[in-house]
């Protein structure tokens, strides 16, 4: 009975830093619902069941192989989404909790509420609409061409006919399958692993947003960049259809992050403009 007793007081605990947080991916949010979420809430703190959201938490799906946007430094994740990120918390009042999973892992994991929202160097686009809904836009990026130093191939054009490396899901590898057709397409879950098969020679072109190619290109010797960019697009934070209180929450703190200057704070520890 104490056991229970407990569980209720944590889970309205958890109700009341679920609105303080703002998140809007568990119905437990909704005042309506309040005493049954109490219930639902207290079963599954019982149960120790994981909840998105529980404890004043807002759990970010990310795939920190794409750097500068979220990569691995020692034990962390950093980044320009990540500090993006931790900063919109700040504002929310709430806790960021960062699951590093495969980039075409991000909308199926926030569509089913596992995470509140997805942050991944996301590129907005008409298809990922159908399935969540974006933010206001942060970034803008291109999709570029690596090749190795020595490539015959010299603008987008002759990309024809060659084998181009993509990360699984990404928009490079959407566009560059429409256009090359899919038995030229070698698909890796990290970008940096098509940029290895590169350099080996397995294959002739990497199709990867612009940062995270300059990054490859400055790291890997023998790789260059094309000139011609392969397509323009912008970047958005992704939430559930149905979760449009933290959507409007995250686009007010990007706002105020804009207008006081901390995104282009962050932005400017991690691109050094040329
Ligand atoms: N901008 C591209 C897209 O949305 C690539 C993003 C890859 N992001 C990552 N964290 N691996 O498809």
């Amino acid at each position: 009975m104490r056991k229970k007793i407990m569980s209720v007081i944590i889970a309205s605990a958890m109700i009341m830093s679920l609105s303080a947080c703002g998140s809007g991916s568990s119905s437990a949010a909704s005042t309506e619902k309040a005493s049954e979420a109490v219930s639902e809430a207290a079963e599954e703190a019982a149960a120790g069941t994981e909840n998105a959201s529980a404890g004043g938490k807002l759990v970010m799906a990310t795939n920190a192989e794409f750097p500068p946007y979220e990569y691995h430094e020692n034990d962390e994740i950093v980044g320009i989404d990540a500090e993006i990120a931790a900063a919109i918390a700040k504002e929310l009042g709430c806790e960021i909790e960062i699951e590093d999973i495969a980039f075409d892992s991000v909308i199926p994991e926030v569509t089913s509420g596992k995470a509140d929202f997805g942050m991944a160097g996301m590129t907005v686009t008409d298809e990922r609409k159908q399935s969540v809904n974006f933010s206001d836009t942060y970034a803008v990026a291109k999709q570029s061409v690596i090749v190795k130093e020595d490539s015959d191939i010299t603008d987008i054009d002759g990309l024809k006919d060659r084998v181009i490396g993509v990360q699984t899901g990404t928009t490079g590898d959407l566009y560059a399958t429409d256009d090359y057709g899919d038995g030229n397409i070698e698909r890796y879950s990290k970008g940096m692993e098509a940029v290895q098969a590169l350099s080996q020679g397995k294959i002739d072109a990497v199709i990867i947003d612009n940062e995270p190619a300059k990054v490859y290109v400055a790291e890997n010797t023998g790789l260059k960049l094309l000139d011609s960019a392969y397509t323009e697009e912008e970047y958005a934070i992704c939430v559930a259809l149905d979760n449009t209180e933290l959507l409007d929450k995250i686009n007010a703190a990007l706002a105020k992050l804009k207008d006081d200057g901390t995104i282009d704070g962050i932005v400017a520890k991690y691109i050094k403009s040329e």
